[in-house]
């Protein structure tokens, strides 16, 4: 980590070339750790299905994708043909598939709203817009990328003397174009020498814990022990995990968390020990227009378990019930860790809320 801004050592997204010729190479996450394989996208809808399939996934990664994406839509709707309006129309369709591909993360639908807006005035001239979106996409990749190293600096240092430090799903390198967001302090710290040591749960039902942030810390050196879903709060009362810190799907204006399902009963278990529950997310994850956690969708899988239960393992007649996400009340978040620093809550400045 030696760029004030590095990039994610994982590559998990690059635009490659320039509107006309160029494709987004997409790291296959839903392949990891057994396989590394890149995607090249060309079309709008082949993102739109990497977005649902969680080939791209984690909340910055997922407003990149979108602004990318558009890139790709304006490029298609251009080679219909047809009429401005015709063209146009073609664009706003894909545009809104992107927006709603998954429903949880406020990320995407906010990088294809604001890309569109920003690009509005040229949506007569598709190449002009084309180019435009692609340099908004860079624009906003490179912002993710220096909030990154902000939030790895604020972490590090509201992680006080903790050093055995747990976290839930996946919010590393995987998931930004830099160093990640909840995962960036401890990188940070493990440059620096300390000893750091990673909790991962492992995150049912998709083990993003287990099969993604597992696999970028052992990468990068960081002793990292996976533990059973509910494992965390015995932990903690043995003295084992001195803190915990995950990343956001959305954070609301009275600062009601949404992230991976579980996240709350990890809250709960460290306000019940008195452990820090620290919140890292950049301000693209701040959703302006949602006053609590209350009506926020959360996303529902399924509901036939067949997708992650062991097979053979869930009885007849049985159902499953596959929220993948959940809601953390602002009152048990000891701080939001964020590009401008560690804010209580309670004490969300107004910028975090501010246009992209
Ligand atoms: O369903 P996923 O894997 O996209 O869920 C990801 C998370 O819940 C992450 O914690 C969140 O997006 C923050 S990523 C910086």
């Amino acid at each position: 980590m030696v760029d004030a801004a590095p990039a994610s050592p994982l590559a998990p997204l690059a635009w490659q070339g320039g509107w006309q010729d160029g494709c987004l190479v997409l790291l296959d996450q839903a392949l990891l750790p057994a396989h590394e394989q890149r995607l090249a996208r060309n079309t709008s809808a082949q993102v739109v299905a990497d977005i649902q399939r969680l080939a791209v996934r984690g909340a910055p990664l997922l407003g990149l994708a979108g602004a990318y994406g558009l890139v790709l839509a304006q490029r298609e709707a251009l080679a219909e043909g047809g009429s401005p309006a015709a063209q146009q129309a073609g664009f706003e369709r894909r545009a809104a598939a992107l927006a709603h591909a998954r429903p949880t993360a406020v990320n995407l639908p906010r990088a294809v709203a604001a890309a569109c807006d920003a690009t509005h005035a040229l949506a007569h001239d598709g190449a002009a817009r084309a180019q435009a979106l692609l340099a908004w996409a860079q624009a906003l990749e490179q912002q993710e990328r220096e909030a990154c190293a902000a939030i790895a600096r604020h972490g590090a240092q509201a992680l006080g003397s903790a050093r055995r430090v747990l976290t839930h799903c996946n919010a590393g390198a995987l998931v930004t174009p830099g160093w990640g967001t909840a995962l960036a302090p401890l990188y940070l710290l493990h440059a620096r020498g300390e000893a750091v040591e990673a909790w991962a749960d492992e995150t049912r039902p998709l083990l993003q814990g287990l099969r993604l942030t597992a696999w970028e810390l052992a990468r990068a050196g960081i002793p990292c022990t996976v533990v059973a879903e509910g494992a965390a709060p015995g932990l903690m009362r043995q003295g084992r995990i001195q803190a915990a810190i995950v990343g956001a799907d959305r954070i609301c204006r009275n600062g009601d968390v949404v992230n991976k399902v579980g996240t709350y009963g990890v809250a709960l278990a460290c306000r019940a020990h008195g452990l820090p529950f620290l919140v890292a997310a950049p301000r693209s994850t701040f959703d302006p227009g949602m006053a609590s956690g209350e009506a926020v969708v959360i996303e529902e899988r399924a509901g036939d378990g067949d997708r992650y239960l062991l097979p053979g393992t869930r009885p007849q007649g049985v159902a499953t019930c596959e929220p993948a996400f959940d809601v953390t009340p602002a009152a048990l978040v000891s701080a939001y860790i964020t590009e401008l620093g560690s804010h209580g809550p309670g004490d969300l400045p107004e910028a975090l809320f501010a246009p992209l």
